[in-house]
C-alpha cells in the first residue's frame, strides 16, 4: 500500500500484520536508543494544521527510530499564515524532497485529496470529524495486549461520538476484528447515522457499561460544541463521567481507554483509583510502535534486503 487514509483501507490480515510488526518494534519504541536503518535517507514531514501532542510526537519518534529525517511543520509558523494554500503547501513539501507526509487537518477528506495531488506517501493523522486511523490501530493493539483476543469483546465507546474521528475509525476497526460495539452518550452527542453503522446505542451509562470488557472514553470536544449539545459540563460529568463507582458497573476486569487529551474532572474522575485497569498510558506507549510499523510497512519497500528488515 502507498497511503494510510482510512482504517477501511486495511483488511483484517493487514491489521494483524501491522500488530506483528509493531510487536517487533515495541522494545525499540521505548527506552532503547538503538535505531534500525530501515528508512535511512527518507524524509518524513509532519504537517499539522491542528494541535497535537501524542500523534505528532509519536510519529516523530517513530520516524527517527527508523532513521528517517523527520521535519515538523507547525502551520502557525509557516507560510500558511501568509495565505499559502494547502495545495501549494503540499506541492512545496514534495518539491523539497519529502518521501512521506503525515497530515492532520480540521477538514474531513483532506488526506484523500492530498494523496491525489502528490507522489509521496500520505498518512492520515486525523481529518476533521472523519477518521483517525492510526489511533484506532494503537487502541486495538492496546486492547489486544491486555485481553489477548479481540473477537467477542464488548466495548462501550462513551461520550462525544458526534465530534469524534477516533470513534469513527474505532467503530469500523473494532467491528472488523469481531468486537461488539456500543456507543453511550446523550442523544445530542450521538450522530443519527450511527444506527447504520451496526452499533448499539445507549443513553444511560449504567446500561451501556453492563458486561462491557472495554470502556473507551472520548474527549468532550469543547472547541467544537454548538450551543445546546450538552446541558452543562457539570451535568455531562455527573451522567457520563467515569468514576471508580461507575467503573464497577462494567465487567470486573474491564479496562479503560481514552485517546487523550483528557478533560480531567469531566470524562474521568479519580482515574488514579482505576489502578491497573487504566490503559491510557499504554495507548501512548503503543502509539510509537504502531506508527513505526505503519511507516515501515508503507515506506521501507524497495530497500536493500539487509536494511529492510524489522528486528527479530
Ligand atoms: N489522541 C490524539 O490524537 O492526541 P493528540 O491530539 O495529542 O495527537
Amino acid at each position: 500500500k502507498k497511503h494510510l487514509l482510512s482504517i477501511s483501507d486495511l483488511s483484517v490480515p493487514e491489521i494483524e500484520g501491522i500488530f506483528q510488526t509493531a510487536d517487533s518494534f515495541l522494545d525499540l519504541s521505548s527506552r532503547s536508543v538503538r535505531k534500525v536503518p530501515s528508512l535511512r535517507g527518507r524524509i518524513i514531514v509532519n504537517l499539522f494544521y491542528e494541535a497535537s501532542t501524542r500523534t505528532r510526537t509519536s510519529f516523530e519518534i517513530a520516524g527517527k527510530r527508523l532513521s528517517a529525517d523527520v521535519i515538523n511543520i507547525t502551520t502557525t509558523q509557516s507560510s500558511v499564515v501568509k495565505g499559502e494554500s494547502l495545495l501549494d503547501t503540499v506541492r512545496t513539501i514534495e518539491a523539497l524532497g519529502a518521501d512521506g507526509i503525515v497530515i492532520r487537518h480540521s477538514s474531513s477528506g483532506v488526506p484523500q485529496w492530498i494523496a491525489k495531488q502528490v507522489g509521496c506517501h500520505v498518512i492520515n493523522a486525523g481529518d476533521g470529524l472523519r477518521e483517525h486511523p492510526t489511533q484506532a490501530l494503537l487502541d486495538l493493539f492496546t486492547i489486544q495486549k491486555r485481553k489477548k483476543n479481540l473477537s467477542g469483546l464488548t466495548v462501550a465507546i462513551v461520550g462525544d461520538v458526534l465530534h469524534s474521528r477516533v470513534a469513527r475509525s474505532n467503530m469500523i476497526a473494532m467491528q472488523m476484528m469481531g468486537m461488539k460495539v456500543r456507543v453511550v452518550g446523550p442523544p445530542t452527542l450521538i450522530p443519527r447515522e450511527v444506527q447504520k453503522w451496526g452499533v448499539e446505542v445507549f443513553h444511560n451509562l449504567r446500561e451501556g457499561l453492563e458486561k462491557a470488557d472495554v470502556i473507551m472514553l472520548l474527549r468532550l470536544q469543547l472547541e467544537r460544541q454548538a450551543s445546546g449539545y450538552i446541558p452543562s459540563i457539570e451535568e455531562y460529568s455527573r451522567l457520563f463521567g467515569l468514576s471508580p463507582e461507575k467503573l464497577s458497573w462494567a465487567n470486573p476486569d474491564a479496562i479503560v481507554l481514552h485517546p487523550g487529551p483528557v478533560n480531567r474532572g469531566i470524562e474521568i474522575q479519580g482515574e488514579e483509583l482505576f489502578s491497573d485497569r487504566s490503559a491510557i498510558l499504554d495507548q501512548v506507549h503503543h502509539g510509537v510502535a504502531i506508527r513505526m510499523a505503519i511507516l515501515y510497512l508503507l515506506m521501507a519497500g524497495g530497500r536493500p534486503e539487509e536494511e529492510n528488515r524489522a528486528p527479530a
